[in-house]
């Protein structure tokens, strides 16, 4: 007991001041340490500061080397063999434990403590949200026809989400977009058109970009309604936007997320913002527009709204509505989801449930 702490005390000294001489039982009490150190490296790094410690330039095993011309003649073989001994079986346990990237390597003469032949634990491969694989989607889609992403803040300001929209405070359309306000005035936003006047602000025509992002409302939860939900908006404006663009362009959207088949009908419909406006739908890809169950026997599934932006709107921005027009869209993300998917309650994309969400991989 006492022989092997000083034998400790020694070695310690060596990896301090790099001792000149080993005797053959410290170089073996060293060699176990090494093989302690190799094996319980945690990372790469670890088993890394382990080699340079022990086998590199300034390390252990060339101070065993040095050492060996000033050792007694009668142990100068045995310390030799063993400095051989301690360089295998060290780089051997180094070329282990990155072979098993990181894990111990059992030490010799102890119980490994790692049982290689147990099974593994299978933590199951995790899939993209289906809301995320929409907004993902049509982002690659609409970057195929040239549109750019913009973003915009959540809270939003009264200006923003309303009144540079043409929505001034006494206006009935701002009844249907209830939300949730903040004391500083700030609102949680109703739709991602605010993003449009942020983006026209900031730069001059044209402008190419589609929005996506959470909108909020004051909406009572059920089947088809969240008080949380996403949103695409879209915009392009130019010198001769019209709205045979708009129609070409949302039918190629409709026509690579939901299938070649898939029709689009556009409505009259009034918002403040666009002039003229329109809601429009997809023809119903259950039946194929023959009228089913999902389709409430129409054949036909709103998605949102659209239309020539109102020139009230480009002025405010500073463009001049005589030498530029432009389109722009909201898209509902959960009801493309809904309908891509066949999912038939919009509470299923928020309630986490793996057994559901795993079906979307
Ligand atoms: N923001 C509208 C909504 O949430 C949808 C919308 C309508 C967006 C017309 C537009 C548009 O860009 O031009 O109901």
């Amino acid at each position: 007991m006492c022989r092997n702490r000083r034998a400790d005390r020694r070695i310690m000294d060596m990896e301090v001041r790099a001792v000149k001489t080993m005797r053959p039982s410290e170089i073996a009490e060293l060699m176990q340490k090494a093989l302690v150190d190799c094996a319980g490296a945690a990372s790469a790094e670890e088993l890394e500061a382990a080699r340079i410690k022990y086998l590199g330039r300034k390390g252990a095993l060339p101070a065993i080397m040095k050492g060996l011309k000033d050792l007694d003649p009668s142990e100068r073989a045995e310390a030799g063999k063993l400095a051989n001994e301690f360089k295998k079986a060290v780089s051997a346990a180094i070329a282990e434990g990155k072979r098993s990237s990181g894990k111990t390597a059992p030490i010799p003469g102890r119980a490994p403590s790692f049982d290689h032949t147990l099974p593994g634990l299978w933590r199951g491969l995790g899939s993209r949200h289906p809301v995320s694989q929409v907004i993902e989607e049509s982002v690659r889609i609409f970057s195929s026809l040239g549109f750019t992403i913009a973003d915009g803040p959540d809270v939003e300001t009264e200006y923003y989400n309303f009144d540079a929209l043409n929505t001034p405070a006494d206006h009935p359309s701002r009844d249907i977009q209830d939300t949730f306000w903040l004391k500083n005035g700030s609102l949680l936003r109703t739709q991602t058109s605010p993003v449009q006047i942020r983006v026209m602000e900031k730069q001059p025509p044209p402008v190419r970009i589609v929005a996506p992002g959470r909108c909020y409302r004051r909406d009572t939860s059920d089947a088809t309604h969240s008080a949380n939900f996403h949103q695409i908006e879209g915009l392009y404006v130019d010198a001769t936007v019209s709205m045979t663009d708009l129609k070409s362009d949302i039918t190629y959207f409709a026509q690579r997320m939901i299938g070649p088949d898939v029709k689009v009908r556009f409505r009259p419909h009034f918002f403040p913002f666009t002039e003229p406006s329109v809601e429009y739908d997809f023809s119903c890809h259950a039946c194929d527009g023959d009228g089913c169950r999902i389709c409430k026997k129409s054949g036909w599934i709103e998605i949102s709204g659209a239309g020539m932006v109102n020139p009230k709107v480009l002025k405010s921005v500073g463009y001049d509505p005589e030498a530029v027009s432009g389109y722009a869209f909201g898209m509902g993300i959960e009801r493309i989801a809904m309908i891509k998917y066949g999912i038939n309650d919009i509470r299923m994309l928020y309630e986490n449930d793996v057994r559901f969400l795993g079906q979307f991989v």
